[in-house]
């Protein structure tokens, strides 16, 4: 009852307060300078909607009248809102006044906006452009990628698994350098065997998971060999935060632990599908707060440690092995853009889907599930490792079609901040 008295005195005193819209968006996207409102999609609509305060309890909304998609009640309105299920629901509409979530300005810095640009309506370029083919001075021209790694300068580094080493493309080079191994298949201390990892640092510096020789190698710019940094460990992601930790994941332990002090960041509680467990632990990704998201390879999810973290946080999956849009199947990659929001190489389901914070589900952005043809850029096939460059640009591995591909981001419908 008081709710009521609250809404018929707000609506009598100031009529000017409505709700603002969001047009072109997609659900729960940023809409406001108060963090706790996003966009609220409209019952039948696809990409329009309310700004809205978004913490109410699910159990305070009614779901709307079925057959039409009104709300009996007054000052609601019916909107998707998948956190609280699958049915349209009656939403007050005093949670969408500009009292409670004032409109972001254009003219100042918007507080929300990530400082790499990506906003809720970035998009990225169908078709993938190859990259990374051609090596000079090489007895092999042979490019077959198993893993990425692109640098603060734009210089995209892969390692080869046709003859296992590293080469390096300058930015904008056609022609790439080998910078490390070159000598066959082997444990010596300049060979390799089966790479899934690399991450280099300011230095140069590379950092490399041999997973074959269940080790991890430092190998330094212009050196022509690596030492062992860590050995009896089954890598298989590799992370540098910007302190110049390394962080590596260890299917064998399933953990994820941290270089040099080897304290444990993520898992380490043996095998298994509570919050505080891993199962194959695969790619990673370190945010500038040091967030560890992993890629938990047979629970079909990703999980968050924030620094200190007990137990993870599921950011992405985490709803059984599948096609489904809330599912991942045998997922491998993962990156985090500044806002938080996840994208998930999802091996099994050959595409990436982006999945905002606190979203049930993710939205595809590259590949096309269920087709392949290795003519054809958009199309992903058993890809194994993804990174995002400084821009915003995608890079996937794609190792049944043998090439590096690489999805130009396209922010131009991003509010610009100055
Ligand atoms: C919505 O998107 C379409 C296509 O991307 C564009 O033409 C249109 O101008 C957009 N409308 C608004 C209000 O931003
Ligand atoms: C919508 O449907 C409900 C019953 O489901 C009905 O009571 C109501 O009058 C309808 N509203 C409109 C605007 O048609
Ligand atoms: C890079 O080299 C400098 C000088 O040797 C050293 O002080 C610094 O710690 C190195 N940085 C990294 C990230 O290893
Ligand atoms: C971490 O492990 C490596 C390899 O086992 C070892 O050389 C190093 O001393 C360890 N670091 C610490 C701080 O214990």
């Amino acid at each position: 009852m008081m709710w009521r008295v609250y809404l018929v005195v707000l609506n009598c005193l100031v009529p000017s307060i409505v709700a603002h819209v969001c047009l072109n968006t997609t659900q729960y996207s940023p809409c406001s300078s108060n963090i706790a409102c996003g966009c609220l999609i409209l019952a039948g609509a696809t990409n329009d909607g309310i700004c809205s305060y978004l913490y109410t309890a699910c159990s305070e909304s009614n779901a709307c009248a079925p057959d039409n998609r009104t709300c009996l009640e007054p000052d609601h309105t019916c909107v998707q809102h998948p956190r609280c299920g699958n049915k349209p629901l009656c939403f007050p509409t005093s949670m969408s006044t500009q009292a409670f979530c004032p409109p972001m300005s254009s003219t100042t810095i918007d507080p929300s906006l990530p400082h790499d640009g990506i906003c809720a309506q970035t998009k990225w370029k169908r078709d993938g452009i190859i990259v990374a083919t051609d090596v000079d001075g090489s007895d092999s021209n042979e490019v077959r990628p198993s893993a990425i790694f692109v640098d603060e300068n734009d210089a995209i580094y892969i390692a080869d698994h046709a003859n296992k080493r590293i080469v390096k493309w300058e930015a904008g080079a056609t022609k790439g350098q080998v910078v490390a191994g070159g000598h066959g298949d082997g444990n010596a201390n300049d060979q390799f065997t089966d790479v899934r990892s690399i991450v280099v640092d300011k230095n140069g510096t590379m950092f490399i998971c041999d997973r074959g020789n269940r080790r991890v190698q430092r190998w330094l710019k212009s050196a022509n060999q690596a030492s062992t940094v860590l050995d009896d460990i089954l890598c298989f992601g590799l992370a540098l935060d910007n302190e110049g930790s390394l962080y590596i994941s260890d299917g064998a332990h399933d953990r994820v632990i941290k270089w040099p002090s080897n304290e444990t960041v993520a898992g380490g509680h043996s095998v298994g599908f509570d919050l505080n467990q891993l199962n194959d632990p695969r790619q990673i990704f370190v945010d500038r707060h040091k967030s560890v998201y992993v890629v938990d390879g047979y629970n079909y999810r990703i999980v968050k440690w924030p620094v200190g973290a007990q137990e993870g946080i599921v950011v992405a999956g985490g709803n059984g092995e599948g096609v489904g849009k809330s599912q991942l199947s045998y997922p491998n990659g993962v990156v985090a853009d500044d806002s938080g929001t996840v994208y998930v190489l999802d091996y099994g389901n050959d595409r990436v889907t982006r999945w905002f914070p606190n979203a049930p589900s993710g939205i595809l952005i590259l590949g096309r599930p269920g087709f392949n043809d290795p003519d054809d850029t958009s199309v992903i096939y058993r890809s194994i490792d993804m990174t995002m460059d400084r821009h915003g640009n995608l890079y996937v591995v794609d190792i049944m079609n043998e090439r590096t591909l690489k999805f130009l981001v396209d922010k131009s419908a991003c509010i610009q901040s100055n």
